[in-house]
């Protein structure tokens, strides 16, 4: 009940973000020639842009978009969170995806969230979401330095230096800040760094103790936060608030390097997240269902929509089954992308009616769990594309708005162990169901929706796109890919037009209060047998768009549900 009523607290929340954005004003979106940043708050755009400017690469400014997004914006990432970031090195054509995704303490169990407690005030307020042990060891921090040490061509310093110097001199609280403040008061008000902070829209708002870890990091690296005086304090609050993350769980925290998965589709080759993430999974596998159900140049109208909402239900349901932290469980993902499971799915989305979920239910016959030991060891998506072609899709995140709701060492915490399952068959906070592969246990990555992706056209990348928002995640970033690769529709245009989203369970087409969908296409829907249910669309999708055309051109768009600029020149 209580988790319920968190539910509906954060979906009412996150209302407050997308009501404030209709009418959809054009600055979303610009055309640059040279370079681009988009992401989800323009201040963020800019340090990412400052940094092209002066030398740096994609990888250089993509760091400094997420440090300047966990300055601006605390509610949807920073330091205290993680996230995964794609890479494209044009100079090699090379494909690294980089997972800094929080990982549960040593001491986490399957059972540890079988609590009873007390009712917290104020929303998303059960134990893997409020307080010490719904935070997971951030991995925002090693994975800002892999990135800049793997692949950038400036120094830590030159890359946090915008951060450093907007939590220094302060910047502009934001509308979508102003609106998660305000719904959070409550909790916010018990920590006493955030309680000092005034989050009205329009105001100033300096974050010294943030500027102190900032300065830390530039002279001595992620270390410093995963060790020693910060690294302490983090393990402090964290059991102070009743976690169990220790010190030695900061000190073993480990970026992981994985191969991306990748397809081709509709003519074009989509290369996206690995697990942990399923988001990813699910893109691949509904464009496949997609492109046998509707073959390869499908036009927008009710029988594309109805086939990607089919689409969905399936990958959902093995995401609930199969998927895990893969360094934990061994997860059959080509068992699950077998061309006969993709055939007896598109079937059934080609008939041409909605199915119940479970008639695309595939029960894979093996299983085995897994099993080696563990190794030793709100959201924002941005994209950016230098001169020399490279691409970084970065999605970081602290889960739900201001993460678990405390700060360590001067760092928002992140609750993302309310992306495990919190017991088999429990919901999260975005309602997706938990499976036994997903319980917490001992330096385990939660699975996430995060999909950052690059798509090719004629091995050139055409698109970077990624999105916020939980479980929407997936559907809105392929629907906004789709519209821009299948559709024709400009980055503005791709990304401001109306969207639909089902993840399997529960058996709703959601489709978008704050982006009306055409009511003609609607009763189409409805008439095919979707149950059709306009919510409060809280997905956000950033992209750039790359034409390869006599002159090269990059549309860049920032999703207006969020009030994002990009930048570049
Ligand atoms: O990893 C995930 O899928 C979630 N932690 C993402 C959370 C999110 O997008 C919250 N957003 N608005």
């Amino acid at each position: 009940m209580k988790r319920w009523f968190s539910i509906v607290l954060f979906w009412v929340s996150a209302f407050l973000i997308t009501g404030l954005t209709v009418g959809f004003p054009p600055e979303h979106a610009a055309v640059f020639s040279r370079e681009a940043v988009a992401a989800d708050h323009a201040e963020a755009s800019k340090a990412g842009a400052e940094i092209l400017s002066e030398g740096g690469n994609a990888a250089d400014a993509a760091a400094a978009t997420m440090l300047a997004l966990g300055v601006v914006n605390p509610a949807s990432s920073g330091l205290g969170g993680g996230g995964f970031a794609l890479y494209y090195r044009a100079s090699d054509r090379s494909l690294t995806f980089l997972d800094f995704r929080e990982r549960a303490p040593r001491a986490a169990s399957r059972t540890m969230f079988e609590v009873e407690t007390a009712d917290a005030e104020g929303p998303a307020s059960s134990p893997s979401q409020l307080g010490g042990l719904a935070a997971g060891v951030p991995g925002e921090p090693a994975g800002i330095e892999a990135l800049v040490q793997r692949f950038g061509k400036l120094s830590l310093r030159e890359v946090i230096a915008p951060a450093l110097r907007l939590a220094k001199q302060g910047f502009e609280v934001s509308k979508a800040l102003g609106a998660m403040g305000s719904a959070f008061s409550i909790q916010l008000s018990k920590d006493p760094v955030m309680a000092a902070w005034d989050l009205r829209a329009g105001t100033t708002l300096r974050r010294p103790s943030l500027a102190r870890v900032l300065r830390a990091f530039a002279e001595k690296g992620a270390a410093v936060i995963y060790g020693g005086v910060i690294g302490q304090e983090i393990a402090s609050s964290v059991q102070e608030h009743g976690g169990i993350m220790t010190l030695q769980d900061l000190r073993a925290y480990r970026v992981r390097t994985r191969e991306p998965l990748e397809t081709n589709a509709f003519g074009y080759r989509w290369v996206t997240a690995p697990p942990p993430s399923a988001g990813g999974f699910t893109m691949i596998q509904s464009l496949s269902i997609l492109e046998h159900a509707v073959g390869p140049r499908p036009s927008y109208g009710a029988p594309l929509l109805h086939a990607m909402a089919e689409s969905w239900k399936g990958p959902f349901l093995d995401r609930q089954r199969y998927f895990g932290d893969p360094d934990q469980v061994i997860l059959p993902l080509d068992k699950m992308m077998d061309a006969s499971r993709i055939d007896a799915r598109a079937k059934l989305v080609a008939d041409g009616k909605a199915h119940p979920s479970a008639d695309y239910d595939l029960p894979i016959e093996w299983t085995r769990t897994k099993v080696a030991a563990p190794d030793n060891a709100g959201t924002s998506h941005l994209c950016v594309v230098d001169a020399e072609g490279n691409v970084a899709s970065v999605t970081t995140t602290v889960n739900l708005p201001f993460g678990a709701r405390f700060t360590g060492g001067g760092i928002v915490m992140n609750d993302e162990m309310d992306d495990f399952a919190s017991g088999i068959g429990e919901t999260n906070a975005f309602g997706l169901v938990g499976g036994a592969r997903n319980l917490p246990g001992p330096w385990k990555r939660p699975v996430s929706t995060m999909s950052p992706t690059i798509v090719f056209d004629d091995g050139k990348p055409a698109l970077c796109v990624g999105a916020s928002g939980g479980s929407r995640i997936v559907t809105a970033a392929q629907q906004v890919a789709m519209n821009v690769l299948l559709h024709g529709m400009s980055a503005a245009e791709a990304v401001a037009a109306p969207r639909i989203h089902h993840q399997g369970v529960p058996e709703t087409l959601r489709v978008e209060k704050v982006a009306p969908l055409d009511s003609a296409l609607q009763d189409a829907l409805v008439a095919l047998g979707h149950r059709v249910e306009p919510i409060h669309n809280v997905a956000n999708v950033q992209l750039i768009y790359v034409e390869h055309s006599a002159e090269r051109k990059l549309e860049a768009a920032s999703d207006p549900r969020k009030g994002g600029r990009p930048a570049g020149r």
